[in-house]
């Protein structure tokens, strides 16, 4: 049952909704990318291995997972990111989603230049070859992943990757997310409901 106030603020969401389609105009970029910020999402790191064995990386949010059986995740990819190569040599990647103090690094890995990885502790997972860093002490969980399908997406590639290893922290790390152009964390966004 819902109190006064919650009721009123249902009438109210209600409401809104029902207007918002009144408001729709065509959708160029910055309204496209306006509408997208009101989808929360988590934050990765997705990374790889360059020719000459150097680590690249950048932050990505455009991740979700696709099958159970096999086990299959997808990563949007500008074509225009300096990683990208990086992934396609190699044949893979991984995916680091980031704990919620380190919105530092979410800021890093949005960056361009080679030197994202300076002074962080990382290792080569040893169960899948072709993917990319595991940073140590700044993730939720990862999983490694062999490409398995590519799929050419406007100025995205949408990269399926077969998921060979992963591991997950403890409940104590808590993920962190990005929504309305703001980093939070999960623990800190209301449960509404269970
Ligand atoms: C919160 C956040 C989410 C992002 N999500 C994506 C994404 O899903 N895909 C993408 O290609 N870039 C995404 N970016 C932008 C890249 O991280 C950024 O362009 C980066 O500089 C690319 O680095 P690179 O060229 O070294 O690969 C995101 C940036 C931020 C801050």
């Amino acid at each position: 049952m819902l109190d006064d106030e919650g009721l009123a603020n249902k009438r109210g969401w209600m409401a809104m909704a029902k207007t918002l389609h009144r408001d729709a105009e065509r959708v160029t970029p910055e309204r496209f990318q306006g509408i997208m910020s009101r989808f929360p999402a988590g934050v990765t790191v997705v990374t790889a291995y360059g020719e000459g064995g150097e680590p690249r990386g950048l932050t990505v949010s455009a991740f979700c997972s696709v099958s159970l059986s096999p086990p299959l995740v997808l990563v949007c990819v500008d074509r225009d990111s300096e990683t990208l190569p990086a992934i396609l040599s190699s044949g893979g990647y991984t995916v680091n989603f980031l704990a919620a103090d380190h919105a530092d690094l979410a800021l890093r890995f949005a960056s361009k230049g080679p030197d994202k990885f300076e002074g962080l502790e990382y290792g080569a997972p040893a169960g899948c070859p072709e993917a990319g860093p595991v940073l140590e002490g700044c993730s939720s969980a990862y999983v490694a992943c062999r490409l398995w399908r590519e799929v050419e997406a406007g100025d995205h590639l949408v990269l399926v990757g077969l998921v060979r290893e992963g591991a997950s922290a403890g409940d104590g790390v808590t993920p962190l997310v990005y929504g309305e152009r703001r980093f939070a964390g999960w623990r800190q966004v209301r449960e509404v409901a269970s």
